[in-house]
């Protein structure tokens, strides 16, 4: 018989990883009380890196086009009830411009992989934001890109690129996408990404349809090889209008204790509490901080797009002005024992030795 789940955690809290192995029984044996231990040890470990400090990440969500057909997203090609639009780059460059003044100091360009959004117009945009902001970082979310394309961007001025691997299974991959997606090719853009000097942002969803414990053991250990400089776990939530439409939504307490977990393997690592967890759970945001997530990323589109950017059912946020939620979001970090700050948040570079 294999160790307890309760020495599984011990021996991940001592080498900070499990053998791939190892994930799935500490999952599956997981206790409030294993949890707990896991979660002291999270906020442990991202105070002594960065404090009891939550970065702010301003998203700008600037197409809800998409030429894929990913089966879990409500941006999805085959959607025809998606409004679809596109911002000018007066509007992106109006939204950061507000964010700044709000306090932030990182900008997401986040969108589908609208065959619109050229070279071109996107290291426009990220140039013109970074010569009136040169203090501030830039995210760049835009799916998969050849590797002279990245080049661009990255020569453009952007920092960082989030592209989540969804799934380090490339079985269950190929469940949730179309045929003529592949986790090769995605590992393929993470590995171009790192080459070419960017911060680079993993991760997956919780509970997405025929998801296992050894799918998640498979993302686990591939966190732990690649060590991505930030990593976005939010649960999956079933859109009406996808093929996933009557799939359950993943839980907060196994995406909490994810968080703690993924914490632990990469002390470093920049980890969002992400508004699908504050859709499934009224304190989903909190939770996340006080299981050890030290990033939020709150929406800083123009009200009038937001509903159309919907990846989920009931996402939240969308009717309130960018100003308003952020203090409504200061004061829901503070009960979470942690406080925002003005600040680019860069990654830590990992401890050696
Ligand atoms: N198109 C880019 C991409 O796919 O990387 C960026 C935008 S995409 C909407 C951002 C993330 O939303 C995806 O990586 C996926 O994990 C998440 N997402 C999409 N549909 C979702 C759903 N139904 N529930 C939770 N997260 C979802
Ligand atoms: Fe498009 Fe991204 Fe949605 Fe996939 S997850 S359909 S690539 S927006
Ligand atoms: Fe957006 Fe509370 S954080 S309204």
């Amino acid at each position: 018989m294999g160790a307890s789940a309760e020495a599984l955690a011990e021996k991940l809290i001592a080498d900070g990883r499990l053998e791939r192995e190892e994930y799935a029984p500490l999952i599956d044996g997981r206790t409030p009380g294993i949890g707990e231990l896991l979660r002291r040890e999270a906020v442990r470990l991202r105070n002594e890196v960065y404090g009891a400090r939550v970065f702010i990440r301003g998203l700008i969500e600037i197409s809800s086009s998409c030429r894929n057909d990913c089966l879990y997203c409500g941006l999805r090609r085959s959607n025809k009830n998606c409004e679809r639009y596109r911002l000018s780059a007066e509007e992106i460059i109006a939204c950061a411009d507000e964010g700044y003044g709000l306090g932030f100091r990182t900008f997401v360009l986040q969108g589908g992989e609208d065959p619109a959004l050229t070279d071109g117009f996107v290291c426009g945009a990220v140039a013109e934001i970074k010569r009136r902001h040169p203090d501030c970082a830039v995210t760049l979310s835009l799916g998969e890109r050849s590797r002279e394309s990245f080049e661009r961007l990255r020569a453009a001025g952007a920092d960082r690129y989030l592209l989540r691997h969804e799934t380090a299974d490339a079985a269950h991959y190929a469940r949730l996408h179309p045929p003529e997606m592949s986790f090769d090719n995605r590992l393929r853009c993470l590995k171009d990404l790192r080459e070419i000097g960017f911060a680079v942002g993993a991760g997956m969803m919780v509970g997405s349809p025929y998801q296992t414990p050894e799918c998640l053991a498979s993302d686990l250990a591939f966190i732990g090889d690649f060590r991505p400089e930030m990593c976005g776990i939010g649960p999956f939530i079933p859109h009406r209008d996808t093929p996933f439409a009557g799939f359950p939504a993943g839980s907060a307490e196994l995406t909490c204790f994810l968080l703690s977990v993924i914490r632990v393997i990469c002390p470093t690592v920049l980890l969002p509490a992400t508004t699908a967890l504050g859709t499934i759970h009224p304190r989903g945001r909190e939770l996340g901080i006080e299981h050890g997530a030290n990033v939020v990323m709150p929406n800083l589109s123009p009200i009038a797009v937001r509903k159309k950017y919907e990846l989920y059912d009931n996402k939240i946020c969308t009717g309130e002005e960018s100003a308003q939620c952020l203090e409504c979001l200061g004061d829901r970090i503070s009960s979470a024992g942690c406080e925002i700050v003005v600040d680019r948040g860069d990654p830590v570079k990992p401890f050696c030795g």
